[in-house]
């Protein structure tokens, strides 16, 4: 065996491991190629009471925002002034639906849906739930999409402004605004 061997030529000893010690060792090398082979990494911030996390996988980043509110919580990406030119990301759960727009923020005071300013919806999965007064909402993206209207989510350093409201309406204002930065790997 693999494993034997190896211990013989290192120690110069007989290999004598019982069942269970051969079992331990074969669960750690297989966590240890694991972790190698599915590298992954969590950054996250919060400001305000909400809270949004992203975790780096290849070139997809799973995002969880989550916030104190019965209404949406959503998180732009790299603003330029205020909401102008972030890539927003807006969510609400109703009656146990998830609702959720890929929108770009068209003014300092005002975002719209991507689909309307030519670009296009790149949110390639989605889960919600909405408990004891609190939403949240995990989605996926790429990285790196080729819609204009969102910002690549590079190794680096990027401004997050994050949003709430009580309402289920994606039109309706924020009862919360806070902004953190977040240092992707
Ligand atoms: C339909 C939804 C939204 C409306 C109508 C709206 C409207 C506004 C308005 C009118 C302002 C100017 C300042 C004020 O009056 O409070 C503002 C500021 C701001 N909004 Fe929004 N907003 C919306 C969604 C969002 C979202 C989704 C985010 C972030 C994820 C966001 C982040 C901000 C930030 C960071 C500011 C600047 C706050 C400051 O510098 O004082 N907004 N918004």
């Amino acid at each position: 065996m693999y494993f034997s061997n190896l211990y013989e030529y290192i120690t110069g000893k007989e290999f004598n491991m019982t069942r269970i010690q051969r079992a331990i060792l074969s669960l750690a090398l297989l966590a240890g190629t694991t972790g190698v082979l599915f590298a992954q990494e969590t950054v996250s911030g919060n400001s305000r009471g909400i809270s949004a996390s992203f975790t780096v996988q290849k070139d997809r980043v799973e995002i969880t925002m989550s916030a104190p509110v019965q209404g949406w919580v959503a998180i732009g990406i790299d603003p330029t002034d205020k909401m102008k030119d972030a890539d927003f990301k807006i969510a609400y759960v109703k009656d146990g639906t998830v609702y959720i727009r890929d929108d770009f923020g068209n003014s300092p005071i005002a975002h719209s849906e991507d689909v309307k300013l030519g670009g296009t919806s790149d949110i390639l999965s989605y889960s919600g739930k909405e408990e004891k007064g609190i939403t949240t909402i995990t989605f996926v993206v790429s990285r790196q999409t080729t819609d204009s209207k969102d910002k690549p989510l590079t190794p680096g350093t990027h401004k997050i402004i994050v949003a709430a409201s009580d309402s289920d309406s994606f039109t309706a204002k924020h009862k919360t605004v806070g902004s953190f930065t977040i240092t992707l790997p």
